[in-house]
């Protein structure tokens, strides 16, 4: 049986325009959080603390996390790949941080320059700090079900990695398919090989459409149990260390797809396809999501 309500975390923001080329203001991001917060959104990934040399896009975190007015039951989470950056997003108070890991050994070189072991000795002080300022820690795990370098990952090294996660204080772990590869039972092993680390409950999906499987991954995800997506409005996106990548499943196509099940997301549909609308029209492109373009074309 699938789930009754289920939980999107827009990574709009972050994922979708933190390899878009051309600047984005920071006033502009600001409004994109708010029309996301606006449409019931209850968690929004907002920018990540990484080196302005590595992502230059997000190289207005401080100024973005300080112009957004909060709203109550909100949450605002942001990546930090290091003590540096947890330091420099600390004065922003973030209600989480994200953590960053791959299954792939080349991806972890080329993403953040160091093996995965060495990222797990990297973040051991980052979640600790982080408990012990209250702060709840989420880890991404990239390319569970396929790598740009690699190829196809094993569960075993999903498993081993969420092993590791666990084993520093990672709170939550989100089950990436970084370049969309995955198809439905792949998507379930990497699920599968997760479980045997963190609850259900601490799980969540993140799905690239790439290959235009995503949905049929969020399905297969629903089915297990799995009752938390990362998502990114209007399909905004594209990871700048995985070539071709495209964005996450559209937060509108996901929302459709729910409420057509019967699930709750709190989301308003128009207020999320408005906001998905005022980024595309920024960025001159049409947005990616199947739903919206429907929906405007009536
Ligand atoms: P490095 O070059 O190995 O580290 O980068 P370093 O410690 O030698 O530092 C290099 C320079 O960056 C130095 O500056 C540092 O001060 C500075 P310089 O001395 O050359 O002037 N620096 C920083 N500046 C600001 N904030 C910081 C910071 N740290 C160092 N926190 C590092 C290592 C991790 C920093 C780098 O590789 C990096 O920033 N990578 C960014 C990777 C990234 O943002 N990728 C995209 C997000 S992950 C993703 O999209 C996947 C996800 O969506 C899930 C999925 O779909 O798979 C989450
Ligand atoms: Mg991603």
């Amino acid at each position: 049986s699938y789930p009754s309500r289920v939980k999107l975390v827009d990574v709009g923001p972050r994922d979708g325009l933190q390899n878009e080329k051309q600047t984005v203001p920071a006033a502009v991001k600001i409004e994109l959080v708010h029309r996301l917060q606006n449409a019931g959104l209850r968690e929004i990934e907002v920018t990540s603390f990484v080196s302005p040399k590595w992502v230059p896009q997000m190289a207005d975190n401080s100024e973005v996390m300080a112009g957004i007015t909060r709203q109550p039951g909100v949450r605002y989470s942001v990546l930090t790949p290091n003590l540096r950056g947890f330091e420099a997003a600390l004065a922003s108070r973030p209600d989480e941080i994200v953590v960053f890991a791959a299954a792939s050994e080349a991806f972890s070189q080329r993403n953040i320059n160091c093996s995965i072991a060495e990222s797990i000795e990297r973040f051991a002080p980052v979640v600790e700090a982080a408990r012990a300022a209250g702060i709840y820690v989420r880890g991404a795990m990239s390319c569970t079900v396929g790598c740009p370098y690699e190829g196809e990952i094993a569960p075993e090294r999903v498993g081993y990695l969420a092993g590791l996660m666990k084993g520093i204080g990672v709170q939550h772990v989100g089950v990436a398919d970084t370049i969309g590869v995955g198809t439905p039972l792949k998507v379930q092993r990497a699920i599968e090989a997760t479980l045997a680390h963190f609850a259900m409950d601490d799980i969540s999906g993140h799905f690239h459409d790439t290959y235009g499987q995503a949905l049929a991954n969020t399905l297969a995800a629903l089915s297990m149990g799995v009752w938390q997506y990362d998502t990114s409005v209007a399909g905004l996106g594209g990871c700048p260390y995985a070539k071709g990548a495209t964005g996450n499943v559209a937060t509108e196509d996901v929302v459709y797809l729910l409420h057509g099940m019967g699930i709750d997301t709190g989301i308003d549909l128009d207020a999320l396809i408005d906001a998905g609308q005022y980024i595309s029209d920024f960025l001159g492109r049409p947005t990616q999501s199947r739903v919206a373009k429907a929906l405007l074309a009536k």
